[in-house]
């Protein structure tokens, strides 16, 4: 996973940002990326998730939320199909010309979904909480990256698809396993395997969403949702987000154990503040 220790400087310039369709806005703990290619419905290219992942590795150690949004009334409409031709999109490299062309190893494909991926790993990382918004169609790979982040807020105009079995494809873009996680494997199978979409109301239902608001209010319910969150002490976000990633793979014995030794850390920064006051 993409660690803040291998930072490089900078973040992407304004003009890398436009070329891989997004936007970002960092404001004190905050950053807001914006998927912004509103002509395609804010379809993805590899340069987007390329570029999102080095926003990962570059956001400025104090940013503590990332909100992920669509420009206009759509999340996103998932890979530029253009990805799928021999000619790509836009100087960026096709998904099938290698094979096509008989240049491509098995190993060679998988090193380039490997690399697609970290744009998606990242929004993980335990010091970090991150928030999808989502408005309309998050189709696909669109669908995936919402469900790479921690909590999802909908507008009630918001709809999820995954449309990869009907073009053939797999998820492949980290997102299988928070769609297990969350809606279980049988459920998982249905609305994937039927590609169908998953409306707002019934994203609330399957617990898709944390919270459904009128779409024009979803930019209130989420600076909401962001306030409440700097509100809590920022180690203490961090290290209890650590338990809880690991909590569904831990016995009872093992995520006590995680428990104590998280509360060590916790106590004596508690202790060692006491100790400054007086
Ligand atoms: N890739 C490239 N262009 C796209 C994409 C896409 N994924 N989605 C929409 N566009 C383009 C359309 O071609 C159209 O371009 P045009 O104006 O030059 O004709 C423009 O965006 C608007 O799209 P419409 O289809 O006219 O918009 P509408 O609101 O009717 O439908 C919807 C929106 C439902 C998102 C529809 O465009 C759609 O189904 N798109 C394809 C979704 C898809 O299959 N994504 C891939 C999933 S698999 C994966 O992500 C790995």
């Amino acid at each position: 996973m993409a660690q803040a220790s291998n930072a490089p400087a900078e973040l992407p310039t304004e003009e890398e940002l436009g070329r891989a369709g997004l936007k970002l806005a960092v404001e004190g703990h905050v950053a807001r990326i914006t998927i912004s290619r509103p002509e395609r419905r804010n379809a993805m290219t590899g340069r987007t998730w390329r570029t999102l992942a080095h926003i990962g590795h570059a956001l400025p150690e104090d940013v503590r939320i990332v909100v992920l949004s669509g420009e206009g009334d759509t999340f996103s409409a998932g890979i530029d199909l253009q990805m799928f031709t021999p000619e790509g999109v836009d100087g960026e490299k096709s998904m099938v010309a290698g094979i096509l062309e008989g240049t491509s190893t098995d190993q060679d494909v998988e090193d380039y979904v490997e690399e697609l991926q970290q744009g998606f790993l990242w929004l993980r990382r335990p010091d970090l909480v991150t928030v999808a918004a989502v408005r309309g169609h998050a189709i696909g790979a669109g669908f995936q990256l919402a469900l790479s982040c921690d909590i999802r807020i909908l507008g009630d105009d918001a709809k999820f698809t995954m449309k990869e079995p009907a073009l053939g494809l797999v998820p492949d873009l980290t997102g299988t396993k928070p769609l297990v996680d969350i809606v279980g494997v049988h459920r998982a199978i249905e609305i994937c395997l039927t590609a169908r979409r998953v409306e707002a109301a019934e994203a609330r239902e399957l617990g898709l969403a944390e919270l459904v608001v009128p779409a024009d209010e979803l930019p209130g319910a989420v600076d909401d949702v962001v306030a409440a969150l700097l509100a809590t002490n920022p180690e203490a976000a961090t290290a209890t987000k650590a338990l809880l990633q690991q909590a569904a793979r831990n016995t009872l014995e093992e995520q006590a154990a995680a428990e104590r030794r998280a509360q060590v850390g916790r106590l004596r920064a508690l202790a060692s503040a006491l100790g400054a006051q007086q």
